[in-house]
């Protein structure tokens, strides 16, 4: 066997799994092939037990390999897949000996699957243990048994939940909810294992609280509300899976019918373009990391809305942090904000303290002398930021990446100011940082290789995706998004009630619709962005924008904006409103794939992969459909040009066909295809 190696310890045997080739365990057809010719191997042996570990530092199983999945062409064959997976999994559930698996690290999709098939968990006690069937996620249902095995192990309700929200559970809230039998320190994991054998005791089941909702004549009821509820949250055309997990539990189906559901899944258009993005995060991680980041110290300067949650999230994230300010009142302001932060998103006490002794206030900038990174975060105004990176650059360390939060002035602008130039790349993060994926990291015309590679090793080391783009107005993801939020505007100036428009939004697949994406980002700062684009791009700004904002209505944060907003911070909308001529959807979309487009042409990115990734994980962009251009690639280029002519025709210029489109060669094949 490659992958695994079996030895015999104590009477029973000690099953290892090492991927070779893999930094992490990936259950591939071979892996799952030899798991098959172990067991075959074990099976007549009168052995004690079995015990299942991982040999990787990093974890126990991450899962099924995602690359297989691309691969599968129908359904059939995906079932198959399924089907032969739980075959192995039925076979080590039936070995006359107990079995147990040893976990750490992430233990998720396929990996919990099989330790379910086990009789008994034992977990590593760390945050950094992970159970979860993450699945949902990528378009699927568990595959190899989860969806059967695991409401027999930890009741009907609590398994729903865990299946339908894709969310993972550390090792203490996998034992309280009865998923693992054991939680201990590192040293003791292979100790408990042998205690379970040796135990013999009988398979736990959940309490009886816990089964009553799986039973006759409560499920029905269970299930509808639950359906209710669902509803609510998810659209089931474009996104089936959480539908099929309820659908297969209110009828207790079998794993035939787990299988065959999973294979129709799998080849749907929502998995083969949620596995699209999924790989597209991955290679941007995958870049991040292709150089060991060296940085250790981040000094911020500008300590307002993003300085200073950028400077939070850099602690949270176990780096140490200066946050300087020219007025020492809004650094107070900062840190109280990264206190109150790190209370909700930090478990323990003792985790809140380190990370705020790793957040230091300093208003004079001592920092900044032993500073890896300076990321400036102040006041939109080219002067300004010249003169303080002329000042930075005399003191930071000459080693120091230099990084400006700018959103529209161009980087050779600012790096102007600097004796060298090639040291100034941009980080662009978007609001709020806390929950955006994606950090644009910008190159200018002199910026150099090692600065870029350092800055996207160290945004891969906060826990975001590296997106390199080219310093242009806008740069990727603003540029794509003031036209679309513009033609929103504009309907609305033109008479479309604001809630049909953002229905309509909603509808095609947007996380929120555009009237109400302009007033939580904040009106002044959509017009501020507008503004900055409406000369280099030709972007036209709604006289409604302007006059809002003089009078005061910058959106949520005001309580007023397009819509007026409730005490929780949630617009008032109108409920039924009479059905419009104007095409709403095709407006706002097609001008999302014009720009799109643009971008792709003037090389903003390299190539239409890196539009997709930018725009769903920078701005949403309806995942389902995989991003713009694979939408684009989907509907074919010649229709999208034609309905911008038609549009142009009717509603202006700005729907002129960007010259892209009769290139076709731009939408290359990218890496994840
Ligand atoms: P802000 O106005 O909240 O904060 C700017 C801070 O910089 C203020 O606290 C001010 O006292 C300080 N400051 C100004 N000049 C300074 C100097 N010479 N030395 C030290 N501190 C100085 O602004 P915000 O919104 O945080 O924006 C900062 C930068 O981030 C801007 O370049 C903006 O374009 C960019 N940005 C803003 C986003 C947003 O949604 N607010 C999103 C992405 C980028």
């Amino acid at each position: 066997m490659k992958h695994w190696q079996l030895h015999e310890a104590d009477g029973h045997a000690l099953l290892t799994l090492d991927v070779i080739g893999s930094s992490v365990n990936i259950l591939s057809r071979e892996v799952l092939q030899e798991l098959d010719e172990a067991i075959t191997e074990v099976e007549h042996q009168s052995l004690t037990g079995l015990v299942i570990r991982s040999a990787k530092p990093g974890g126990f199983i991450v899962g099924a390999d995602v690359h297989e999945f691309e691969r599968i062409e129908d359904a059939s064959a995906a079932t198959e897949l399924a089907r032969a997976g739980q075959r192995v999994f039925d076979r080590l559930a039936a070995l006359a000996f107990p079995t147990v698996a040893v976990i750490h690290g992430q233990c998720l999709g396929g990996g919990l699957e099989l330790a379910l098939a086990c009789r008994y968990r034992v977990a590593r006690e760390d945050e950094g243990t992970r159970l979860g069937l993450p699945e949902v996620r990528l378009g699927i249902h568990p595959g190899f048994g989860g969806t059967v095995r695991l409401p027999a192990v930890i009741g009907a309700l609590p398994a729903l939940e865990l299946m339908l929200t894709g969310r993972s559970v550390s090792a203490r809230q996998a034992h309280k909810l009865g998923l693992v039998h054991e939680v201990v320190p590192e040293r003791y994991l292979l100790k408990a294992a042998s205690a379970c054998l040796g135990a013999r005791r009988s398979r736990r089941n959940p309490p009886w609280s816990k089964r009553l909702p799986g039973w006759w004549p409560l499920r029905p009821v269970v299930y509808a509300r639950a359906l209710k509820r669902l509803k609510r949250r998810v659209n089931p055309d474009h996104y089936p899976a959480p539908y099929r997990i309820l659908e297969l539990r209110r009828r207790k189906a079998s794993q035939e019918q787990e299988a065959a559901s999973l294979g129709e899944l799998l080849v749907g258009r929502t998995s083969r373009n949620l596995v699209h993005v999924f790989l597209l995060g991955e290679r941007l991680k995958r870049e991040g990391r292709s150089h060991l980041h060296d940085i250790a110290r981040v000094h911020v300067i500008g300590a307002g809305v993003m300085g200073g949650d950028i400077a939070a999230w850099s602690a949270m994230q176990g780096f140490n942090v200066s946050l300087q300010d020219q007025d020492p009142q809004i650094i107070a302001r900062a840190i109280k904000r990264a206190h109150e932060f790190f209370r909700e998103k930090l478990k323990t006490p003792r985790a809140v303290q380190q990370a705020m002794d790793r957040l230091m206030p300093d208003a004079a900038g001592h920092g900044l002398r032993q500073a890896d990174l300076v990321i400036e975060a102040i006041v939109e105004k080219a002067d300004a930021k010249q003169a303080l990176f002329r000042q930075v650059e005399q003191v930071a360390p000459s080693a120091a990446v230099l990084a400006s939060n700018t959103s529209g002035i161009p980087l050779e602008v600012i790096a102007s100011a600097l004796d060298d130039p090639s040291r100034l790349i941009g980080l662009h993060f978007f609001n709020p940082v806390a929950k955006m994926q994606l950090l644009e990291v910008v190159r200018s015309a002199q910026s150099s290789d090692e600065a870029l590679q350092r800055a996207r090793a160290f945004t891969v080391a906060i826990d975001k995706l590296p997106l390199t783009v080219r310093s242009s107005p806008g740069f990727l993801v603003n540029r794509v998004l003031v036209p679309y939020l513009m033609e929103a505007m504009s309907m609305v100036e033109e008479g479309v009630p604001m809630w049909e428009v953002d229905r309509a939004a909603t509808a095609f697949g947007m996380p929120i619709g555009p009237v109400e994406l302009a007033d939580t980002v904040g009106l002044d700062i959509c017009l501020a962005v507008a503004e900055e684009l409406s000369e280099p791009l030709g972007v036209s700004v709604p006289e409604r924008l302007r006059t809002m904002v003089e009078r005061g209505h910058l959106g949520k944060k005001s309580g007023h904006g397009f819509y007026r907003y409730n005490a929780k911070g949630r617009p008032k909308f109108r409920a039924h409103a009479k059905p419009t001529e104007v095409p709403i959807t095709e407006r706002l979309v097609l001008r999302v794939l014009n720009e799109a487009m643009a971008c792709l042409r003037e090389g903003v990115v390299p190539d239409a992969d890196s539009i997709d990734a930018g725009m769903v994980y920078g701005a949403g962009f309806a995942p389902y459909l995989g991003g713009p251009m694979r939408y684009v690639e989907s509907m074919g280029e010649t229709g999208i040009s034609h309905s911008l002519y038609r549009l142009s025709e009717e509603y202006g210029e700005r729907f002129i066909p960007d010259a892209g489109w009769s290139e076709p060669r731009l939408i290359a094949r990218g890496a994840s295809r």
